[in-house]
């Protein structure tokens, strides 16, 4: 396992350009197997989910070829139903196979992912929609077993408890476009990734009305067809960029960026004082003057989106004043806050919210990373802290930021990747 090493301090400059959307990309390559023919993703970011969604891909049958660094072929002529778990359980995304699995053999046998730090994630609205479609879905030894040989269009709710679900959306939408009649899904999740996923299937020759809405109209197809398709931006890699900009007081130019994805993010940070001059695809961020307070409160899109939240505690950390952070996706989705509170942020959970008094600095300190977006949060604690922080378990940074301590060097950042040895012999003792 490899670690990393944060001198921080440094206001970060330059330029940096945002990658292919993680989250767009791994349902993209499952509703490739909606086809026999070839499907063509580019702008597909270099990252471990990615390869964990192209090695089950492999398993089921279909052939998989990287053709350059960011692009991937995957030709499905012949796949079967079933996923292994030892690759499924590494990565909940998998859930999306469960769609195009039933739409185009009838069948599917998927594990369960399992578990998450980051709180809850049940299926039940998954189930909901493949039950509303006619399929029966039964829970049997750990594995979702999907018999789809009676399906029909019908119309379904599938917003739940915490708002509309995205993996829940894009498995329902992917199953009603080759099922037979017409199905009218209400309460789907109306983020970029799922208006993404809806272009993809049109150029593959679906019929999807309400694109970018909480109504998605689809009448059934007998076929669809092999395509080309690019990618969207990673809003949530271009926010975490904009985060380490003004946590550290610099000046960049995040490059690649589409505005109408990020509008509740923005506005947020420019209530608080961080200066944000758009340039064509570019952003160019400062912080000129001290930063204000933030409240926040994380929502489905358009609203401010949960996996920014805990890099928003980073920042929250070092701005004098009361900030509060509510987390309504996932309520419990604080597991950066304790190694936060190692570096001197001061912290209080009060039910779902983060309410944060300012430090004037934080200190570098040995954390330990929990999930994804909490990395990015340690990791940015890190540049502004005074003195050296180690990152431990930053595999989990790996499935979701393409090159992220590269790019952050090339900004000014003093950070490097080190394999788990080099961790000073203090620090690993009081892990043991
Ligand atoms: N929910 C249910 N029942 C369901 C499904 C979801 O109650 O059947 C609840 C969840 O417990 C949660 C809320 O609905 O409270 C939203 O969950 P959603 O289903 O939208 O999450 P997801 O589709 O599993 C995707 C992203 C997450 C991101 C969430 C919310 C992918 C691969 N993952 O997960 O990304 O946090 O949407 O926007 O698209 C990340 O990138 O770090 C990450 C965790």
């Amino acid at each position: 396992m490899d670690i990393f090493r944060i001198c921080g301090g440094n206001p970060l400059h330059g330029k940096v350009k945002v990658s292919g959307s993680k989250n767009s990309a791994l349902p993209l390559f499952a509703a490739s197997l909606l086809t026999e023919e070839e499907t063509i993703l580019e702008n597909v970011p270099d990252l471990s989910d990615v390869n964990f969604m192209a090695e089950i891909l492999t398993e089921l049958g279909a052939k998989v070829i990287r053709i350059s660094s960011n692009s991937w072929s995957i030709i499905p002529s012949s796949i079967v139903h079933y996923a292994p778990y030892e690759l499924v359980r590494k990565m909940r995304a998998s859930i999306c196979l469960l769609g195009p699995l039933v739409a185009r053999l009838k069948r599917a046998e998927i594990p369960m992912p399992g578990g998450c730090v980051i709180g809850n994630r049940p299926i039940d609205l998954h189930v909901r929609a493949l039950e509303a479609l006619g399929a029966k879905v039964q829970l049997s030894g750990g594995v979702v077993k999907v018999d789809g040989k009676n399906i029909s269009g019908n119309s379904v709710f599938i917003g739940g408890r915490h708002g509309s679900t995205v993996t829940g959306t894009a498995n329902a939408l992917m199953l009603a476009v080759l099922t037979p009649g017409s199905t009218v899904l209400e309460g789907c999740a109306c983020e970029p990734e799922i208006t993404d996923l809806c272009h993809m299937l049109e150029s593959m020759g679906a019929n999807i009305q309400g694109i970018g809405s909480h109504l998605l109209k689809i009448e059934g197809v007998d076929k669809l067809s092999g395509c080309k398709h690019r990618v969207i931006p990673d809003r949530i890699e271009a926010g975490t960029y904009i985060l380490a900009g003004a946590i550290t007081g610099g000046e960049l130019t995040i490059e690649g960026i589409d505005f109408g994805h990020m509008g509740s993010f923005l506005d947020l940070l420019k209530t608080s004082g961080v200066s944000l001059v758009p340039q064509n695809q570019s952003i160019i961020s400062s912080v000129p003057t001290s930063l204000k307070p933030l409240e926040v409160v994380t929502l489905p899109f358009p609203g401010f989106p949960t996996d920014l939240q805990a890099q928003m505690c980073a920042l929250a950390s070092i701005t004098e004043g009361l900030s509060v952070i509510t987390e309504r996706v996932y309520p419990s989705r604080f597991m950066h806050v304790p190694e936060l509170l190692r570096m001197g942020a001061h912290i209080s959970i009060e039910g779902s919210s983060a309410i944060i008094r300012g430090a004037k600095r934080l200190t570098g300190a040995p954390v330990m990373a929990s999930d994804l977006r909490a990395s990015a949060a340690l990791i940015l604690a890190g540049l502004a802290a005074e003195g050296e922080t180690w990152v431990q378990r930053i595999y989990h940074l790996d499935r979701g930021y393409e090159k992220f301590e590269h790019k952050l060097q090339k900004l000014g950042a003093k950070v490097e990747r080190l394999p788990e040895s080099e961790l000073p012999k203090s620090i690993s003792s009081a892990n043991n």
